[in-house]
């Protein structure tokens, strides 16, 4: 394994004789003026582009109540992120409408349901700047299934005895698991990039471990832990300059900012249905055509034959090669709902109305004192913050600010080794999306506060 530096954590520096709690009402105050769009002028996101108080009445379950006069403040929208209206009526609209298993009958309902999940790959392929359409955009479960997908039916033939697999220290579970579990299989390395004290990864280090030993390069594009948002164009280059390919784990990115996949060069890019405004159960995996062509299937079964005998089979186009027995149809059409729902409300303004509320989040907690944020400063980071408090676990910190309401994920965010690395068992994250206010972050430094006085 190649690791070859052990990083630090990136504490926040809250500064000699900052205050440990702000002013209640000094903070109101500010609240009064920034929330939810007016200016705020704290750092370079001074003015949200979003109308947030009409977009959030597009999410019903945003109106409730965690306990009575306790409204929800839901900041794990890494983990999951909200449904807006139209896109659930789209999958009523399904079942109460078409419901009917796809590319199995003539009838009318099959037709409908088939032309509505073979656009829906359309529309996703678009929306991620595929230019080849259906066949380059596999629908699989999420973004775990996606890298599954790759590393068997690419990995298992392609990789062997002196192959390395180079990830990055900050890579998910889903990424990390999957290539170490087939590298195993295969006989072939893993090595991992390692990050800077900073949290961002240091491509030095990436330039001499990505050489001509290098057959897959797997990296994520924006971190769920640390916020980084990674130079994944570079990286590509950097892989393809050694004839390696690269994978590109999106699911963090794709909800947030506008992403092309050819601009990236990404040979492989990955993501979830369920961090954008879609469903749960329905994910996508971009591939170059030439790939995806020459790569078998990863599931057998129906669906994804063209002509079965006795004795052997062969395999359907794409993508449906790689979509065995009956998929997620309502799901895949909900996912198509949402992609139009977000771009219409705009992934730049997306990006910069997470910046608004992440720097503001940033500042707040580092004002106070026994926090420390890991990931690289405000400005250079997606719409997320995972911290800890000296002398309070996580846990007990998700539980206390629960009380407040605030919905936010304690642990290791299925990153051990990240974990490992920063030298903390867990941390909490708070993570923002198009809904989130900066009110709602004081709601979050009022728990973190109550907290700190519980355990003082
Ligand atoms: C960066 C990253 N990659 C992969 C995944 C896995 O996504 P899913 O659970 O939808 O497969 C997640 C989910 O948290 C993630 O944040």
């Amino acid at each position: 394994m190649g690791a070859s530096r052990t990083p630090s954590t990136c504490v926040s520096d809250a500064g000699p004789g900052r205050p440990r709690r702000r002013q209640r009402a000094a903070r109101s105050e500010a609240t009064k003026r920034a929330d939810p769009l007016l200016q705020h002028n704290m750092g370079t996101q001074e003015q949200s582009p979003l109308d947030v108080e009409a977009l959030r009445a597009d999410f019903p379950i945003l109106e409730r109540e965690v306990a009575e006069g306790t409204p929800l403040v839901y900041f794990d929208n890494a983990a999951t992120t909200q449904t807006p209206k139209r896109v659930v009526d789209s999958i009523t609209e399904y079942y109460y409408e078409y419901n009917s298993n796809v590319h199995r009958g003539i009838h009318q309902l099959s037709q409908e349901a088939s032309i509505a999940y073979e656009e829906a790959h359309d529309r996703i392929a678009a929306f991620v700047g595929a230019s080849g359409g259906r066949e380059e955009l596999v629908f699989t479960k999420n973004t775990t299934e996606s890298f599954n997908l790759v590393a068997y039916a690419w990995g298992l033939n392609e990789l062997g005895e002196g192959d390395t697999v180079v990830l990055t220290q900050m890579e998910h579970h889903a990424s990390l698991v999957t290539w170490q579990q087939i590298a195993k299989k295969t006989g072939a390395t893993v090595e991992y990039i390692p990050i800077t004290e900073d949290g961002t990864l240091d491509m030095d280090a990436a330039g001499d471990l990505i050489d001509e030993d290098t057959a897959m390069v797997s990296v994520v594009h924006a971190s769920n832990v640390l916020g980084t948002v990674n130079p994944v164009s570079e990286l590509a280059d950097m892989a393809h300059e050694q004839d390696a390919l690269i994978f590109v784990d999106g699911a963090q990115a794709v909800p947030n900012r506008p992403v092309d996949v050819e601009a990236i060069d990404a040979d492989f890019y990955a993501f979830s249905g369920h961090k954008m405004a879609g469903p749960t159960g329905i994910g996508a995996l971009y591939g170059k055509n030439h790939l995806l062509e020459s790569m078998d299937p990863y599931l057998y079964g129906g669906e994804m034959i063209k002509k079965v005998t006795y004795d052997d089979a062969t395999w359907n186009d794409l993508p449906w090669k790689f979509e065995a027995g009956t998929p997620s149809i309502s799901e895949g059409i909900a996912f198509a709902e949402a992609a139009d729902y977000v771009e219409e409300v705009g992934l730049e303004n997306i990006r910069a109305h997470e910046e608004y509320v992440t720097e503001y989040a940033y500042e707040e907690l580092s004002a106070l004192d026994g926090v420390e944020i890991y990931g690289p400063p405000a400005d250079r980071r997606g719409g997320l913050v995972a911290f800890n408090v000296e002398g309070i676990h996580a846990h007990d910190l998700s539980s206390i600010l629960n009380d407040y309401g605030v919905a936010v994920r304690a642990g290791d965010h299925c990153t051990q080794p990240l974990h490992d690395t920063l030298g903390v068992p867990a941390s909490i994250r708070a993570s923002f999306y198009l809904y989130n206010t900066r009110a709602e972050v004081d709601t979050l430094i009022e728990g973190v506060e109550g907290a700190i006085d519980i355990f003082d």
